[in-house]
């Protein structure tokens, strides 16, 4: 599929990025402001993400565009703009997209002038895009993943116009940078450092989806971290399909523990993160990095995906159970804190009762913080998809549930370590579900509640964690004892 569209715009417009887009940013708040006066009513938006920390990232993108195209905020799709930034990593995040299709067809019969929009990952599969163009005619917009920067000038396009506009492109031609964004909290941010994918996993679609392995520059990325930090972020969280390989294939080649080193010292930064790592790429230079950089957070997804050595090689995974193992060993040894989550998938394409014995072993022995388990989904282009002796519906099920079990009797137990001491908790908001409490999390991701207002909202607190309720803990600010109150 090329980036052709249906309807082209022909006006004297800056060619150059981002400009291009900041003059239709422009044309559309005019042009808003119009539908405003005639319909006598704030025009609105929502955006609803599907998938990961990407896709969340790329929301706020999204959203700082609509706003400054002049669309207001809303909180649920009863808009005149709804965008559905989508995934397509498992078949049912595709459901989930077309269940709430259906829902939309009845807003928009309520609204006729309402915007159907769908862009993201599912947009790039070329079947996808024809079932919409087929079958949900009343969706007006539809681009994929390497074009988001470009939604103001397709919003004026869609506004403009009445034909379905699709513009999804095969690989990227540009990374632009610079365009507004807005963030769900102030005081943290995903920062993209690279784009893509090269490790071609068997089961994978992202690869496909998200294309090929992009690094950015790192001053580019030091440059956002500083602009962050003095606008008062606190916490980044370094994003990237497999971050451990950022920096190979940039023209001055910087290792991902060199970044760490230089994000470290950005003043006013106080907690980096990063997502995702593979466990082929980690080095032993990035456990070090990990162990020296203070701010790091003892805080490692380390996806296994399998623990039979057997089922790894034909994932295309690159490391044996035993090598995960030691992995996992040399970490522990640096930073015995370290808090460690995985992805795991049951039910990949000839995986017997023994592949997932090996699976059950790696969990009981690693004993992981928590485990996200996935059903093996078949996905179109991937090699996993032809192979033969897929594993039946009701033998993955009954794996997937009893490895359910195990992770979930192991995370309650590791949970409860740190009970009785005290650790930094930022705090993230007021609880909803309780008054007089705040919300935070430690350096390791858990939640943890305690007694505290408004005013602690994004600040680093000292709390004693009294209490380990499984998967987030009770606690009470140390501060406060401090203070005697
Ligand atoms: N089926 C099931 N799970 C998958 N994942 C990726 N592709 C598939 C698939 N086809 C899981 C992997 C990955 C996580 C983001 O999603 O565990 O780490
Ligand atoms: Fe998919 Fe493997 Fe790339 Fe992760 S590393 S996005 S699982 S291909």
């Amino acid at each position: 599929m090329t980036g052709k569209m249906y309807n082209e715009i022909t006006l004297d417009l800056p060619l150059q990025e981002p400009d291009r887009q900041y003059y239709y940013m422009e044309k559309c708040r005019r042009h808003v402001h119009e539908l405003e006066k005639e319909k006598g009513h704030a025009l609105t938006f929502f955006v609803r993400t599907f998938g990961c920390q990407m896709n969340a990232r790329d929301s706020e993108k999204l959203r700082g565009i609509l706003l400054q195209a002049g669309l207001k905020e809303c909180e649920n799709e009863e808009a005149d703009f709804v965008l559905y930034n989508t995934c397509t990593v498992r078949d049912n995040a595709n459901q989930k997209v077309y269940g709430h299709l259906g829902y939309l067809q009845t807003l928009k019969k309520k609204n006729p002038a309402m915007k159907i929009a769908l862009c993201g990952c599912m947009m790039q599969e070329p079947l996808v895009v024809e079932r919409i163009k087929k079958s949900y005619c009343f969706v007006d917009l539809v681009f994929g993943t390497h074009n988001i920067y470009k939604l103001a000038e397709l919003l004026y396009c869609c506004l403009t116009e009445k034909k379905m506009v699709v513009d999804v492109w095969d690989s990227a031609k540009a990374v632009v940078e610079d365009l507004p964004a807005v963030r769900k909290y102030p005081f943290k941010s995903g920062v993209n450092i690279m784009y893509g994918c090269n490790n071609f996993c068997s089961y994978c679609i992202v690869p496909y989806v998200r294309g090929r392995e992009r690094s950015r520059d790192l001053e580019d990325i030091l440059s956002e971290i500083r602009r962050l930090a003095s606008g008062g972020v606190k916490e980044v969280m370094l994003l990237g399909q497999n971050v451990n390989s950022y920096g190979k294939t940039l023209a001055k080649p910087v290792s991902f523990a060199e970044l760490l080193y230089q994000v470290n010292a950005v003043e006013g930064i106080e907690r980096i993160r990063f997502m995702t790592s593979h466990p082929k790429d980690l080095s032993d230079g990035l456990i070090a990095a990990m162990r020296d950089c203070k701010k790091v957070c003892h805080h490692l997804h380390l996806p296994l995906q399998s623990g039979s050595s057997r089922i790894l090689k034909v994932m295309n995974r690159c490391y044996t159970k035993e090598q995960y193992l030691d992995l996992v060993e040399r970490i522990r040894a640096a930073i015995p804190d370290i808090s460690l989550t995985t992805d795991i998938i049951v039910g990949f394409p000839g995986e017997t009762k023994e592949d997932f014995e090996e699976t059950l072993d790696v969990v009981q022995k690693v004993r992981f913080d928590s485990a996200f388990t996935f059903l093996y989904s078949k996905r179109a282009k991937t090699a996993a998809a032809e192979m033969e002796n897929q594993v039946p519906e009701a033998v993955a099920k009954e794996r997937f549930d009893r490895l359910l079990r195990e992770v979930q009797q192991i995370a309650s137990e590791v949970c409860g370590r740190d009970v009785n001491t005290v650790q930094p908790v930022l705090v993230e908001c007021e609880n909803d579900h309780q008054a007089g409490y705040v919300s935070g999390r430690l350096g390791n991701n858990l939640l943890v509640h305690f007694p505290g207002d408004a005013s602690l909202v994004g600040q680093i607190v000292p709390v004693r964690l009294t209490n380990a309720k499984g998967f987030y803990y009770i606690g009470k600010s140390e501060k406060e004892t401090e203070d005697g109150r």
